[in-house]
């Protein structure tokens, strides 16, 4: 199998000894070189990535403000995570949109942040209606050689949470209507784009899903949560 990015994402879970606990479980459990993202509660990131050197376990936010500083009382800036060792973010959760209405004007404004200061941003894509309109708003102003720094993850809304994952050939279909819509957008051909799917994937069906060349990422949110359960995603992912 090609090498893939397996991401965790914790939601709003797990003190900081808990994730210690977990990361130090988990590099005992993994045998895989694929890239780990753990995104993690902003509170836990200082003590994750203080013991994910040398590993192939990398910190990621969950969110982060879309300006890069100023008078927004309770907000974390792309600085701040920056200086707390942070390597990912992930951009654009559907809980984000559902709960704190957030925009696709926002998530482009973050997008071109995280770019600037090098935190390599993981999209969430697939709760607009059309996804052409979606990829449209949030790419706004990105650069094509930007383009292969993103990941890109088609989340449908009735997937998140529910136990229903989407068929393996559905995702097939729409990572690769994805790729066409990047790429008449920028009117280049991409060939390395990474491309993936989150939504209720856990150690059952992560074969199914992972083992063909078109999903290079998987974002797995409660199935994550349990050390030992994301321990043999990642492993049959290998
Ligand atoms: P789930 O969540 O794996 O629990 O469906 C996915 C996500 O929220 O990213």
């Amino acid at each position: 199998m090609n090498k893939k990015v397996i991401i965790g994402n914790f939601k709003m879970n797990l003190l900081p000894n808990e994730v210690v606990l977990y990361i130090e479980n988990l590099k005992k459990d993994i045998e895989s070189n694929n890239e780990i993202v753990l995104c993690v509660p902003y509170v836990d990131i200082p003590y994750a990535s203080n013991i994910v050197n040398d590993t192939n376990i990398y910190v990621g936010a969950q969110n982060m403000y879309s300006r890069e500083e100023g008078p927004y009382t309770g907000e974390i800036s792309v600085k701040m995570l920056k200086s707390i060792k942070t390597d990912y973010v992930l951009l654009g959760h559907y809980e984000r949109k559902l709960y704190f209405n957030e925009t696709e004007e926002e998530i482009n404004k973050k997008l071109i942040l995280a770019l600037k200061y090098n935190i390599k941003p993981i999209v969430c894509i697939g709760s607009n209606e059309s996804l052409e309109n979606e990829i449209n708003m949030i790419l706004k102003d990105i650069k094509k050689e930007c383009i292969n720094n993103i990941i890109f993850i088609y989340e449908p809304v009735f997937s998140i949470g529910t136990g229903n994952a989407l068929d393996k050939n559905e995702i097939i279909d729409k990572i690769k209507l994805i790729q066409n819509i990047i790429c008449e957008k920028y009117d280049e051909k991409f060939n390395n784009l990474t491309l993936g799917y989150g939504g209720s994937i856990n150690s059952n069906n992560v074969l199914d899903i992972v083992n063909n060349d078109k999903i290079n990422a998987i974002l797995v949110g409660s199935s994550s949560l349990n050390e030992k359960e994301f321990a043999n995603i990642i492993n049959f992912s290998s």
